[in-house]
């Protein structure tokens, strides 16, 4: 089974994270050195994934300019012998196919995957929220894609999240435990009470689906208010005899959809990189101190100069 392609769904609002987001796309939150996007990008490479539809809107202009070359950038960057800081973006430039849909009103995900279904033939494509970062020795993307070889299914990735936060997730109905880590869906409900949650596995921003989504997301557009959810699309498949699976993938997973999970990432990221971690740990040690900037108004990071004799 070939799995290629990969649609990014990057065109709503993102109103949890205003008003940085009123000119600057999400996807473009700086996590470390790099912007969000990039990090699913190579997340897809790694998988062997070369082929992205970004759905995007009038705004996310910078998403297209960030994997675009820039001869101006380039050329000074090479008088001064210091290419190697766009390096990771040239090795995107060569390997990966961007095609961009504009979706033009925020009508929901499911209505921006279907949005992107010229793109997709008769095949299995992944879907990746780019607002889901994750991290792992074996891509998220990749651990989902040899469960769907395997069941020649679609498979929709998932974690164990506290029961008292399921009403903010998507969350799995189980029909059938298959081993520890891999379940055959029933249904999905999208953000329920904490009492009418079937399990607290949550949907973690990470398909494999089948070509069938599109007819389904057609079939139900009718009848879909106000926003086109991307769970009644499956929903739809399922009832119709396809069969769709949910695995548990391994690794760390940060919501940046938000200002605290962004702050979380980049904590998290930074004490993970040796470019960064012994500086942010001494910090981090600072702030707990009683003699810390923070605690002492009278204490000034910048030290004053020595007085003149
Ligand atoms: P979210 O609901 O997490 O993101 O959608 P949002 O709508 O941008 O942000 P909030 O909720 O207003 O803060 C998940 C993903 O689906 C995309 C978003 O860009 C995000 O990456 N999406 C959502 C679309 O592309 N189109 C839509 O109509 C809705």
């Amino acid at each position: 089974m070939d799995i290629n392609k990969v649609i990014i769904p990057a065109a709503g609002l993102g109103t949890r994270f205003l008003p940085w987001t009123k000119a600057v796309p999400k996807e473009m939150l700086p996590l470390l050195d790099k912007p969000a996007i990039q990090y699913i990008i190579e997340e897809c490479l790694t998988s062997q994934i070369t082929n992205f539809s970004i759905v995007n809107s009038k705004s996310k202009q910078a998403l297209e300019s960030h994997f675009d070359s820039n001869t101006n950038l380039e050329l000074i960057l090479k008088e001064r012998n210091k290419t190697n800081l766009i390096a990771s973006t040239e090795k995107i430039f060569r390997h990966a196919n961007f095609t961009y849909v504009r979706q033009t009103e925020p009508l929901g995900l499911g209505h921006a995957i279907w949005t992107a279904r010229n793109t997709i033939g008769k095949e299995y494509f992944g879907v990746i929220l780019p607002d889901e970062l994750f991290f792992a020795k074996n891509p998220g993307i990749k651990q989902l894609i040899d469960i769907a070889r395997q069941e020649r299914a679609s498979v929709i990735a998932v974690q164990e999240v506290p029961m008292n936060s399921v009403s903010s997730y998507g969350i799995i109905g189980i029909k059938k435990q298959i081993t520890p880590k891999l379940f055959q869906v029933s249904q999905l409900i999208e953000k329920p009470k904490q009492k009418e949650a079937p399990s607290n596995l949550a949907i973690i921003g990470r398909y494999v689906l089948s070509h069938k989504l599109f007819n389904s997301l057609e079939k139900i557009t009718p009848y879909a208010t106000e926003e086109l959810q991307l769970t009644d699309g499956i929903n739809h498949m399922l009832k119709h005899g396809e069969k769709v699976f949910a695995y548990k993938i391994q690794g760390s997973r940060y919501d940046i959809g938000k200002p605290i999970g962004w702050i979380k990432a980049i904590i998290g990221r930074a004490l993970q990189d040796q470019r960064y971690a012994p500086a942010l740990r001494e910090y981090l040690k600072d702030l707990d101190a009683s003699h810390s900037f923070l605690y002492d108004n009278d204490q000034n990071l910048i030290k004053p100069l020595p007085k003149k004799p």
